[in-house]
């Protein structure tokens, strides 16, 4: 006997069965800062637990472990679990058990995919474990897995659209996704595991083939975005991003086009495993998947001409978290949460960094609300590197807003947002080791970064002052000149260094400058 979640966009789903999840954790705000979330993810190569630390809209990997256990080898010939997998996933399973519990992230909750769920001992080995462990395990169907996952780029990016792919050992789902929501889904046998088992070259292909173009039918093409999700997947973005000597060793939001993909499977194909994995360091149980996994990637990029390609971090995993989100919490930005939440862990005077913006604003009036958005996020991060050594600052902020684990933030944004951070702390960044990043940003880009950074810079010196006291900044410019209104109060803090501040932002700006009057 299996278990499934009842799905709660099916009408005819209990309504009040919240199914493994129980009921949703953060209600309760004063138990949001405190709660744990612990997840396993128990899939057909690989078994896995993660801890999300704090409740909050981006979560924190307080913990997370991964065992390539292979629960989905062999399943062509023999229909039954790979035996060595199952011994070595209950072993992996008794550890995350306790380390769950270690970690007070118990009950955790414990999700099973297409290997367990096709198998014939998958009942007896799902009774095996809540015997030998106390975990229970949610055996999901294929419809199910594909809501998860594309939870999970929800998770990142409240608003992404198109189409979610997510790649396992044993199964390949789609989803769409768009306004929020998840969309139509399916699931397919297209796990590199399970096509292994099919043989020949050309059953494999027919098989990868036909499944596809069944799909299309059902899915659509021409989707804005296809969105990879899963291990194979990513390994793949990452031989692109060698082959293309990309500059920004985040996977996440990692973009590509179909020349792209096309181009990545050749060199694939040249190349062979080995060579691959002294290049990339990818594991030798993923690495032999690769092969597989790219031509069902090619025909799936062929066939559905999706105009583009996203790596999405987020998958399963951070589906299972957001099912437990209330929507009020869903719908935040989970940038400026994560950003919010650093401030008030880190930065010297929390809730300056509103202010800051405020005082900031102005000179991008003409910026759309995407901008916006990460002038924002950079004004609540730009006192939170203070610990640092301050020669290194300027170095830290760089390394942490471009390497972070932040959702709903594209690679040119990360950068722009290191950059600003950087001139934050420092009028020049010749000689750093970013140049090669900074070259994903167009030339006004960079030149806004580092206005924006500027003008924190100054406005940092009057973090002492009343949030709505600091005074204004006025920008003409058609004029092109940058005008200092200052409060009565402060203006006892213009001192020296922060007038050399202010005329290195008009500077930038290349304007011209006044000191002027009190605030009327
Ligand atoms: C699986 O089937 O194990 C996948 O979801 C994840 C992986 O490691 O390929
Ligand atoms: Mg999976």
């Amino acid at each position: 006997m299996t278990q499934h979640i009842p799905d709660r966009h099916d009408p005819d789903a209990a309504s009040d069965d919240f199914g493994p999840f129980g009921r949703p954790l953060f209600d309760d705000p004063d138990a949001r800062a405190l709660e744990r979330v612990g997840v396993i993810d128990i899939g057909s190569n690989s078994v896995r637990l993660v801890v999300f630390d704090g409740a909050a809209r981006s979560p924190a990997y307080f913990f997370n472990e991964k065992v390539m256990c292979g629960l989905g080898r062999g399943f062509a010939a023999t229909g039954r679990l790979d035996p060595e997998g199952r011994t070595r996933a209950l072993a992996a399973l008794r550890r995350f058990a306790k380390l769950a519990s270690g970690m007070g992230a118990s009950p955790v909750i414990a999700v099973a995919t297409a290997a367990v769920r096709e198998a014939s001992d998958g009942p007896e080995f799902r009774a095996e474990v809540t015997r030998e462990t106390g975990l229970r395990m949610w055996v999901v169907n294929g419809r199910e897995e594909a809501r998860l996952s594309a939870q999970g780029v929800l998770l990142g990016w409240p608003g992404a659209e198109g189409l979610v792919s997510d790649i396992g050992g044993s199964s390949m789902e789609l989803a769409k996704i768009g306004k929020g929501k998840v969309g139509a889904r399916v699931s397919t046998r297209l796990g590199p595991l399970r096509l292994q088992g099919l043989g020949s070259k050309k059953a494999i292909r027919a098989e990868i083939e036909e499944t596809i173009a069944a799909q299309v039918a059902e899915m659509g093409m021409h989707h804005k975005r296809l969105f990879l999700v899963g291990g194979s997947w990513r390994a793949i973005g990452r031989i692109d991003m060698e082959r293309r000597g990309y500059p920004l060793h985040v996977l996440h939001e990692y973009r590509m086009d179909p020349a792209d993909i096309r181009a990545t499977i050749a060199h694939i194909h040249e190349t062979g495993i080995d060579a691959l994995r002294a290049q990339t360091g990818i594991g030798e149980a993923r690495m032999a998947l690769v092969p597989l996994a790219s031509l069902v990637l090619g025909t799936l990029v062929r066939k559905l001409k999706p105009r583009e390609i996203a790596v999405s971090s987020y998958g399963i995993r951070e589906g299972m978290l957001y099912q437990q989100m209330p929507q009020h919490l869903r719908d935040r930005d989970p940038l400026i949460e994560a950003c919010r939440f650093a401030e008030r862990k880190d930065a010297r005077m929390p809730g300056f960094g509103r202010a800051l913006y405020k005082f900031v604003a102005p000179l991008f009036k003409k910026e759309p609300e995407s901008r916006h958005r990460i002038l924002r996020a950079a004004c609540l991060l730009h006192d939170v590197s203070w610990r640092t050594h301050p020669d290194y600052r300027h170095e830290a902020c760089f390394d942490n807003a471009t390497r972070a684990n932040l959702g709903g933030l594209t690679h040119p944004e990360r950068v722009f947002l290191g950059l600003a951070l950087l001139h934050r702390y420092k009028n020049s960044r010749a000689g750093t080791r970013f140049e090669g990043m900074i070259g994903i940003l167009s030339e006004p880009e960079i030149a806004q970064a580092e206005v924006l950074g500027r003008a924190m810079r100054f406005g940092a010196m009057f973090s002492a002052q009343k949030p709505n006291d600091l005074g204004e900044l006025r920008w003409f410019p058609k004029r092109r000149h940058l005008e200092l209104r200052l409060s009565d109060s402060a203006r006892d803090l213009m001192g020296e260094v922060a007038v050399a501040r202010f005329k290195s932002l008009a500077a930038a700006l290349q304007a011209t400058h006044d000191i002027g009057r009190r605030v009327p």
